[in-house]
């Protein structure tokens, strides 16, 4: 397991492309099971959640290369409808190749993902939708195991807005016989990216971006190639990366409209920003950080995914704010951690109090979770001292090679590699 090792307080300058969004590669991976033959991915995210992705569509008989951030998928090949425990424990979105298999063979076994390390993450919401559809579904050995004839259209209406119950349904709907319409779906411009790919695929989708979905299934699709769009969340980390420790950036290769919750939001801290077509531009020379209050909610809101990064920031703002979480009411694994390097955070129920501190200084830290480990990491950039983050493994399954991205803003961030800390 490898460790960072940050000696904090510099200023970070400089200007980086954006990286594809993981959230829609571990979508669209999936999605070519949808057409047999050879489909296109580009700007695929190098991260072991996509390398995760791809072990499992290559234990099902896909052949994929991937190359230059190319990812090339056969699915004419795919022989087998399991997807395993040793898969799905490693990452819960494995969980996206139960429509696309189970619409497109008629049969699918699944493990069932278990809680994640924040708390439950249920997958309810898939399982009645595809019951509703015509699936027969058991629970065998930790195994959801499905078949049907053939799925048919109907009326999904689900109680909470989720992103991969509306993309595992999206999927599952556009072979299906007839109509469906999902309604309170998912918005998240990673649901976007992957409707668009069905359509390119001869998919009928109506209200793509919008919170309901009307599909008419189809008898076959084609496969084709589609590019991935900018990974808002890297993007919103690289920015508070030069926030917090009062520098400037310039983020290439992504939409602003992606991120405005986001930008919003810094712009109230006090950072001045500037936005083009593809381009965001920070500057934070003079910040001083406000205290500005954040609850997470469903796109275009303030994303659960940029939440502990903010609690950081917020730890070293002129004052108290509130921190509240309203998707995962226990993803706070990062206060304690933040505590041990100064930070003064508390957390009642979903919401964290953050009283900004002057400064934060070095510690050793434990990586808990993904976004866990990146406000680590900011808190590590701006602390005064050496900051170790023990387990980096969490943030290589959704930051594509960060430490270089920081080393090129300026950051002094080495890996250590491969031994037991
Ligand atoms: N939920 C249910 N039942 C379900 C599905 C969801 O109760 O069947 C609840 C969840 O417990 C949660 C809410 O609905 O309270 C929303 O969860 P959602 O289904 O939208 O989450 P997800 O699809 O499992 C994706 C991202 C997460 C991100 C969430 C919320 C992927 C692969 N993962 O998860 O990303 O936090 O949406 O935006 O797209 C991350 O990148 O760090 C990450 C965790």
């Amino acid at each position: 397991m490898d460790k960072f090792i940050i000696k904090g307080g510099i200023t970070l300058k400089g200007e980086l492309g954006v990286s594809g969004a993981k959230n829609a590669s571990l979508a669209l991976l999936p999605a070519t099971i949808l057409a047999p033959g050879r489909s296109t991915l580009k700007n695929t995210p190098e991260l072991n959640d996509v390398f995760t992705m791809i072990k499992l569509l290559r234990h099902i008989g896909a052949v994929v290369e991937f190359k230059d951030h190319v990812l090339s998928i056969e699915t004419g090949s795919i022989t087998n409808q399991i997807a395993p425990y040793e898969h799905v424990k490693k990452m819960r979105a494995s969980v996206y190749v139960l429509g696309p298999l189970l619409t497109r063979y008629g049969r699918a076994k699944v493990s069932l993902p278990g809680g994640c390390a924040w708390g439950p993450r249920p997958i309810n919401l898939h399982l009645e939708a595809l019951k509703k559809m015509g699936a027969n579904i058991d629970l065998v050995d930790g195994y959801i195991v499905c078949d049907t004839n053939r799925l048919r259209g109907e009326n999904i209406k689900f109680d909470i807005s989720s992103v991969g119950a509306t993309g595992n349904i999206l999927m599952a709907s556009v072979l299906a016989k007839g109509t469906t319409k999902i309604q309170n779906a998912a918005t998240e411009p990673e649901i976007t990216n992957l409707a668009k790919f069905l359509v390119k695929m001869g998919a009928k989708i109506e209200g793509i971006g919008t919170n309901i979905l009307t599909i008419d299934g189809v008898d076959d699709l084609i496969p084709v190639e589609i590019d991935t769009i900018a990974d808002r969340i890297e993007a919103g980390t690289l920015l508070i990366a030069a926030a917090i420790t009062n520098g400037s950036i310039i983020l290439n290769d992504v939409d602003p409209g992606l991120l405005s919750a986001i930008l919003l939001k810094l712009m109230s801290a006090g950072c001045k920003i500037k936005t083009s077509e593809n381009k965001i531009e920070l500057d934070a020379s003079e910040l001083e950080i406000k205290n500005i209050n954040v609850s997470t909610s469903i796109f275009p809101g303030f994303p659960t995914d940029m939440q502990a990064q903010w609690t950081a920031f917020m730890s070293l703002a002129n004052g108290k704010s509130l921190v509240r979480d309203t998707i995962y009411f226990d993803r706070f694994k990062h206060v304690p951690e933040l505590v041990r390097l100064g930070a003064n955070i508390s957390v009642n129920d979903n919401t964290a109090l953050v009283k900004g501190v002057k400064e934060l200084k070095g510690a050793k830290v434990m990586s808990t979770d993904l976004r866990a480990s990146a406000s680590l990491l900011l808190a590590g950039l701006a602390a005064r001292g050496t900051t170790e983050i023990l387990r980096v493994y969490h943030l290589d399954r959704g930051y594509q090679r960060i430490e270089e991205k920081l080393r090129n803003l300026g950051a002094d961030i080495e890996r250590v590699v491969g031994k037991e800390f």
